[in-house]
């Protein structure tokens, strides 16, 4: 093989035999092809896409450059994940994964960190005082059996390759392409050897398919390749016009995140929370009957029993488990300044983008992988999209190491918010589910 040839047909709109692919995957995961030319390739994809088969055997070489766990046979409870194809402000596996441990599953989730203007789980958890994310797998497995669920990084055992692409396609300008984004997403879900996987995927502006029916293919690609790999996939397609609840930035999305699991806290979050966490048990429990599932998930995160488990959660990984009682242990800036309206009406718009950009400058968020993030930093919105505003009103408060950078986060603020006369119509938060059919109803 040469790799230019290959390139070169990949850039010439041909289909590549599955061979072709994983040798050439292969020959990248050993050294033995550069980072650029596996850039040039990556940016072939994005232009030209991958065929059905093309994609599945992308997926499986990026699955076998790793261990693949197996919890089927085990008897144990239903293995189940969810993931969102990244936004801002969207702390709900925080919320999810011990939730649905409460109920009876098992979630063994691998999650990423923030990267651009999109947050991350893992960099949330670690603003928890001594919470590990860097389990090994037999911590991890154990953690799972004892707790029902457990979060980590992503590690070198579970498809590896997904971590060097990832990181290239984030300097390349790669990621936005509907087969790269799934195969990344559906590999490394299929290795945690999970049966049921819930997908968020995002539209609107801070999300990476901002155009509706962009992000509808790419649910409608995620599913068919999950199922393809013989996981049971069900996916939401949620908004990220604004972003998901109230805070923005690491501590302050896991105060929100805690809030939620003690049935307080803005609806929006609930809302997503619950409606996903609704599709995990229908897709993972045969019969489960969606109104009284619903009705059981709220009523765990009303009577604090979510909330305790995440403290059991907290605790086997390390962290101090007074986050979840009375005392605030999470860091906290140094100083914290308001934004105030600049115009009388309403709200229109609060550009998930933008508000994500502000946290990234304020140091919530990273520009390159390799960066340190500060966890105590960010942005609470006081107003959001739809609420009436009067001159001088405070918008956001902004939590920050130093008045310049508070300064510089105010700057994208302005470009992030609009006001007018009348209230904008919202678009829906939980607009459309892929497939639309119920799971397990037969069309
Ligand atoms: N999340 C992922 O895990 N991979 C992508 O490519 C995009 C979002």
């Amino acid at each position: 093989m040469l790799a230019q040839e290959l390139i070169a047909r990949k850039r010439d709109g041909a289909e590549l035999t599955p061979d072709e692919l994983v040798e050439f995957l292969g020959a990248y995961g050993a050294g033995h092809v550069p980072d650029y030319q596996m850039s040039a390739f990556l940016m072939a994809v994005l232009l030209n896409g991958l065929s059905a088969t093309e994609l599945g055997t992308f997926t499986r070489a990026i699955i076998d450059s790793g261990r693949r766990l197996s919890f089927a046979r085990d008897g144990g409870p239903p293995a189940v994940d969810k993931h969102s194809t990244g936004g801002v402000g969207d702390k709900v596996s925080l919320v999810l994964a011990p939730l649905l441990a409460e109920y009876g599953l098992r979630v063994p989730m691998m999650s990423g960190r923030g990267l651009g203007h999109t947050g991350g789980t893992v960099d949330k958890l670690e603003s928890i005082p001594g919470f590990r994310t860097d389990l090994d797998l037999a911590e991890f497995q154990s953690v799972l059996a004892d707790v029902g669920c457990a979060m980590i990084r992503q590690t070198p055992a579970i498809a590896p390759l997904d971590g060097r692409l990832y990181a290239l396609r984030d300097v390349t300008a790669t990621v936005p392409s509907i087969p790269l984004i799934s195969a990344s997403i559906v590999s490394k879900k299929v290795a945690e050897g999970i049966e049921a996987l819930v997908l968020d995927v995002k539209y609107g502006s801070g999300a990476f398919m901002r155009d509706p029916e962009q992000a509808v293919l790419l649910a409608e690609t995620l599913v068919d390749l999950a199922e393809s790999e013989g996981v049971r996939a069900t996916a939401l397609l949620t908004a990220m016009e604004q972003p998901l609840g109230q805070a923005v930035g690491n501590a302050l999305e896991v105060r929100e995140a805690l809030q939620c699991l003690s049935g307080e806290g803005p609806a929006d979050l609930r809302e997503v929370t619950i409606a996903l966490a609704v599709e995990t048990v229908l897709l993972a429990v045969p019969g489960a009957a969606r109104p009284a599932v619903q009705s059981e998930l709220e009523e765990m995160l009303d009577d604090g029993s979510a909330l305790a488990r995440f403290g059991r959660l907290v605790e086997r990984q390390g962290g101090d488990p007074a986050v979840v009682g009375q005392s605030d242990v999470l860091p906290t800036a140094p100083l914290a300044a308001t934004w105030e309206s600049p115009a009388e009406g309403f709200v229109t718009g609060a550009d998930a983008y933008q508000i994500g950009m502000a946290a990234v400058e304020l140091g919530a968020g990273r520009r390159r992988l390799e960066d340190d993030v500060d966890p105590a930093v960010g942005i609470e919105l006081l107003l959001r999209c739809g609420d009436p505003v009067r001159r001088g009103q405070a918008v956001a408060r902004i939590h920050a190491r130093s008045r310049e950078a508070a300064d510089r986060a105010i700057e994208r603020l302005r470009k992030a918010y609009r006001f007018g006369d009348e209230p904008h119509e919202a678009i829906p938060l939980v607009w459309r589910r892929v497939p639309e059919r119920e799971p397990g109803v037969a069309l």
